[in-house]
């Protein structure tokens, strides 16, 4: 299982598509009528769809799998009751699969023979997307639905936040404490640390800084910098997350304290809680289909 792609709708997703090529750093890779594609360096055809609409929503955020593992969330998600319906892919690379709302409303794609592409060249564009986080009433509920209903692992509980694996990466998804079910934050994999530092000198040719970072986590060890997109969302660029054996024992809050002024393992930057907050606010979920089971 693979974390590959989100898909968003917001009012100008043509201005959003050229910050991210022109600023960010990505490559345009589609538009199909008013929705922009765009792409890392990696084999997946795009990584971020932006969608025209009046409200800013996240569609669905996209793993591809193998049958097996699609046979088996199908059934698992039927026999929980979670809202699901086949589907069949229009954006770039096609496929086919499922889609399903978990218990607060996100909504997941989970997609079989999707096709990819050859890797392009480019230092500065994301390899891919190392994890999309969410925003959750109930974190604790959450990991745990995830874990029985799509077969993901929960790798390690922080005070703020629960981790969760689709494979051997430490996380690909989390669920944040944060009272509100939303989009907390979507984190592009650089190629390493330097992509990284040269991804926040791009940034401050542009005069943007960091809402917090760079720093470098506890839990999945990566170095990060966040940003407020100016198109609304938190957008992270981040090193690889490190691997994890079948076998890692799940940490508990306990395990990750960290010494007083500190919230990362460097403390050489400051947090702006309240713009982040703010941002991670604004993308909720909107399931636009109907439930197969229910018809509703
Ligand atoms: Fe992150």
């Amino acid at each position: 299982m693979k974390l590959r792609s989100i898909e968003l709708a917001l009012p100008d997703p043509a201005a959003a598509a050229a910050f991210m090529t022109d600023v960010w750093g990505m490559a345009p890779a589609d538009v199909i009528g008013t929705t922009h594609y765009l792409r890392g360096s990696g084999s997946y055809p795009y990584l971020v769809a932006f969608e025209q609409s009046a409200d800013e929503f996240v569609r669905s955020t996209t793993f591809l799998c193998s049958a097996e593992e699609l046979d088996g969330i199908s059934g698992r998600a039927a026999a929980a009751g979670w809202p699901h319906r086949a589907t069949v892919s229009e954006d770039p690379g096609g496929g086919h699969g499922l889609l399903v709302e978990l218990p607060e409303g996100e909504l997941l794609r989970f997609l079989v023979d999707a096709g990819e592409v050859e890797p392009i060249a480019g230092r500065d564009l994301p390899v891919k997307l190392t994890h999309v986080v969410f925003n959750s009433a109930d974190a604790e509920a959450s990991g745990l639905a995830v874990e029985e209903v799509l077969g993901f692992r929960v790798s390690d509980r922080t005070k703020g936040m629960v981790f969760v694996r689709c494979n051997d990466s430490h996380h690909s998804t989390a669920f944040a404490r944060a009272g509100i079910s939303s989009l907390n934050h979507i984190a592009f994999e650089m190629e390493d640390l330097d992509a990284v530092m040269r991804g926040i000198g791009r940034l401050r040719d542009h005069a943007l800084a960091p809402a917090w970072g760079p720093g470098r986590h506890g839990p999945g060890a990566n170095v990060y910098a966040y940003y407020i997109a100016p198109f609304g969302p938190v957008i992270e660029f981040s090193t690889a997350v490190e691997k994890v054996p079948d076998d890692y024992r799940v940490g508990a809050p306990e395990d990750w304290t960290w010494p007083e002024n500190r919230i990362d393992q460097w403390g050489i930057s400051d947090k702006d809680f309240a713009g982040l907050r703010r941002a991670e606010e604004r993308f909720r979920f909107r399931r636009d289909w109907q439930d197969e089971a229910q018809g509703q």
